[in-house]
């Protein structure tokens, strides 16, 4: 069956001036000539070039010694005007000298005159036009990678961050124009130097080194540093190879002047707020204090316990924090209890004890409304509730009530019945602790009844030592 697609004609060139030559290769090329070859012929170094300019030659044979050229001149001159076909030299036995400076002048190949049939020919042809592929295929890439590397040394030097690419051991290999100008020392020097070493003025620290860390972790690691009074967000990657070692690491330092100050104002801004906020706070409590005669200092004590249990049960510093806070305001719902009530001597009535019962309701109330970033309404809503449920507003147990308000709730009972009321006499710190550890893991959390009872029996915390 035909086949459908034509086969390419192999197109060729002899340049020689000796027609038996010519008329041998001729004939060897056609002795099984199935038309894949097209010959033509030219006798001068002259007539070659302006034939290879005209037409596109798969490959020129070329002998030397032509009328109009002698020697390697030959070919240096038709490879310097014609570049681009691969150049197969035709010699005689007695010349082989010069075969081997054709190959090095550039020619693919070399054939002894007389000594070749149409295999080598053939062989010869299909050798030198592969040969002549691949090398211009590699030209090609060279000439796009030294054009990605143009566009990457460009790219890399308009870059406004600093980078450097480093090797393993720390010295830079590459540093951009940013790089350069922050540590003021040109390219030339920059490159070699340990990274490290160009910190010395900085407060870098290197237990914090994202180089290190990015060593260590083949991850991405970043630290901030300050260097001549600005901060530095230094960014450290590893490129890592497919067995996931690393072969170097590309360092971008940017830097976070603005944004640091930025951050630093916003800190100050939050620290002065969270001053007043608590001053806030102290207000409340004292409001109640003057309303409430007897339980002045009781929220303050209570604060003061709560917060060394918190502290005792490793708690972190938000929740310490919260606790504290929460405790300055816990009874802050009995404002709205008359007076009479709150201080009233003796047994109080039924409806008189419901009134009381409402202030953690109440407390709850009026501090919901303001954006605490931690539950500080819900802690003052639950410091009555008992982990069996026998509590109030909402009777909650165990561990739907916040530790938070469990540690309060301990700390509400150690204070309160440590301290004089006008209907009894203050309960000794021993009672008081006996009332703790009886009802402990009944009404109260036992761990914060064990840590309270550490507290006070390891001496960390003294009942007369509480304001009265
Ligand atoms: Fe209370």
């Amino acid at each position: 069956m035909a086949s459908n697609t034509k086969q390419k004609k192999v197109k060729i060139l002899i340049v020689e001036d000796n027609p038996g030559d010519v008329r041998l290769f001729k004939e060897i090329l056609s002795d099984i000539n199935n038309h894949n070859y097209i010959v033509e012929d030219v006798r001068t170094l002259e007539d070659s070039l302006t034939k290879s300019h005209q037409n596109n030659y798969d490959a020129v044979f070329i002998d030397l010694n032509l009328p109009d050229s002698f020697g390697i001149d030959t070919l240096y001159k038709f490879i310097s005007k014609i570049n681009n076909i691969p150049i197969i030299v035709l010699t005689g036995s007695d010349d082989l000298e010069l075969a081997a400076k054709s190959l090095d002048a550039g020619a693919q190949d070399y054939l002894v005159k007389g000594q070749f049939d149409f295999n080598s020919l053939k062989r010869a042809i299909k050798y030198s036009i592969e040969r002549n592929r691949i090398q211009k295929e590699k030209e090609e890439l060279n000439n796009k990678l030294k054009i990605y590397a143009d566009r990457w040394s460009s790219t890399f030097n308009a870059i406004e961050d600093a980078m450097s690419v480093i090797n393993i051991d720390g010295k830079i290999i590459q540093a951009n124009k940013a790089m350069c100008n922050l540590f003021q020392i040109d390219n030339k020097n920059i490159v070699g130097k340990i990274c490290i070493d160009l910190l010395k003025d900085s407060d870098h620290q290197r237990d914090i080194c994202s180089m290190e860390l990015a060593k260590k972790y083949k991850t991405r690691q970043n630290h901030i540093f300050k260097i001549n009074g600005k901060f530095f967000n230094c960014i450290v990657d590893p490129v890592l190879d497919e067995n996931n070692n690393i072969v170097r690491m590309i360092h971008i330092l940017s830097d976070v002047t603005q944004q640091k100050k930025a951050e630093e104002e916003l800190e100050q801004n939050y620290k002065k707020i969270k001053k007043l906020f608590e001053q806030a706070i102290f207000s409340f409590g004292r409001l109640l204090e003057v309303k409430d005669p007897y339980t002045a200092g009781h929220q303050k004590n209570v604060a003061q316990i709560a917060t060394l249990i918190a502290i005792d049960l490793d708690l972190n510093s938000e929740k310490i924090e919260a606790i504290r806070l929460a405790s300055l305001v816990h009874d802050i719902g009995k404002i709205a209890i008359p007076a009479s009530i709150l201080s009233k001597p003796g047994k109080i009535s039924f409806a008189e004890k419901s009134m009381i019962e409402m202030h953690p309701q109440i407390g709850y109330e009026i501090l919901k409304e303001i954006d605490f970033s931690y539950p500080l309404a819900e802690i003052v809503l639950q410091h009555h509730e008992k982990i069996d449920g026998s509590g109030y507003p909402n009777k909650l147990k165990n561990g739907d009530i916040l530790l938070e308000a469990r540690i309060l709730v301990v700390a509400d009972v150690v204070e309160a019945m440590s301290s004089h009321r006008p209907y009894r006499p203050a309960h000794t710190i021993e009672e008081t602790l006996h009332e703790i550890e009886s009802n402990k893991g009944i009404l109260y959390d036992p761990d914060v009844v064990d840590s309270c009872l550490r507290i006070f029996k390891s001496g960390k915390l003294n009942i007369h030592d509480l304001e009265k």
